[in-house]
């Protein structure tokens, strides 16, 4: 298939471009950085210089492509919140699936039409904070900004239904990775010794080992009956206390130092409350297709990913 990705550079799209290459497909991987998706993928696949919250030559190139994958978006944990980096997140996000989606559109005849697909990152910020409720994608939205921010996301790619494009949205959730994101920046202080519960720690954690994503938005892409929303989390979702526990246990050190609630919002502002707060999600519709979790548990995700050189 050839495959179209924004946000291909990123934490998870850089596994999924390599996991897609390496099967065959043929990838578009469009970016604002082309000297370094080059120097990452070299030859590898097509690299397509453009920003995807701009229309652009860019979009010509999605013409025929089976597929898109849409990853871009301003990251979350990017700065301090203020009104005006809110309203990026939620920019970055929308423009970008509205331009992918309006590409795709016009791709229709030269791919042969009813296989046309839209594989659309969102988050399970959908959700909310929900205390201990288990979460399915039946689940309701929560009503914060990022729930709202997720919500709209989603209507965005969804409007490609309309015209005959397969969507699936794909609910991530913490993804656990030494190369970037939340793991990354708990490392230093836990291999100090000096990690531990985040607030209460009876806050839910619903991660996923970075392998474990790849496999799941793969499976929104090959499965032609997968429609919807379909949650990215794995099976066994702990509490942040656990995972503060099993952490220190992976790096054979103590994690029993909490990080209070009113430092962390001092420190960092409302972007704290995502990590005082959680969502205890449970990835139903990717079970019951019958993905296979490489890592279900905490324990053996942090094994594997600590023990990568
Ligand atoms: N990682 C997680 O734990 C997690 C959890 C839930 C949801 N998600 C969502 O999944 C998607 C991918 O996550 P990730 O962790 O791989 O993200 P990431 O590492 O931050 O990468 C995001 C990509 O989006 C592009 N991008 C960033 N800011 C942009 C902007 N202002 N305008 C246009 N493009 C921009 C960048 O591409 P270029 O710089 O190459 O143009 C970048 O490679 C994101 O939308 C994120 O919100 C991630």
């Amino acid at each position: 298939m050839r495959i179209f990705v924004t946000g291909g550079t990123g934490l998870i799209g850089t596994h999924l471009v390599e996991r897609l290459i390496d099967r065959g497909d043929q990838v578009l991987v469009l970016t604002r950085r082309p000297d370094m998706a080059r120097q990452r993928f070299g030859e590898r696949c097509r690299i397509v210089e453009g920003d995807p919250m701009q229309r652009g030559t860019w979009q010509n190139e999605v013409g025929d492509c089976h597929a898109a994958i849409n990853l871009a978006g301003e990251p979350i944990f990017g700065r301090r919140w203020n009104s005006e980096f809110k309203a990026l997140l939620v920019e970055s996000r929308l423009k970008s699936t509205n331009h992918v989606l309006q590409a795709l559109m016009t791709s229709g005849q030269k791919t042969g039409g009813d296989s046309r697909a839209l594989v659309n990152a969102s988050a399970i910020g959908f959700y909310g904070p929900r205390g201990d409720e288990e979460l399915s994608e039946e689940s309701s939205a929560g009503s914060d900004f990022l729930a709202r921010l997720t919500v709209d996301w989603e209507n965005a790619a969804y409007a490609a239904d309309a015209q005959g494009i397969r969507v699936s949205v794909v609910r991530i959730g913490v993804v656990l990775d030494k190369a970037g994101g939340a793991l990354s920046q708990m490392l230093t202080p836990f291999r100090l010794g000096l990690g531990g519960p985040v607030g209460s720690g009876n806050q839910w954690l619903s991660w996923i080992h970075h392998e474990d994503v790849v496999g799941i938005l793969m499976l929104a892409l090959d499965r032609y009956d997968v429609h919807g929303a379909m949650n990215a989390t794995a099976p066994q979702p702990v509490t942040n206390r656990e995972f503060a526990r099993e952490l220190g246990r992976a790096l054979h050190r103590p994690a029993f130092l909490p990080a209070p609630k009113f430092a962390l919002r001092l420190k960092f502002g409302e972007v704290a409350d995502i990590l005082t707060t959680g969502q205890r999600v449970l990835p139903r519709k990717a079970e019951s297709l019958g993905y296979e979790f490489r890592f279900p548990t905490i324990d053996r995700a942090l094994q594997n990913i600590l023990c990568q050189s």
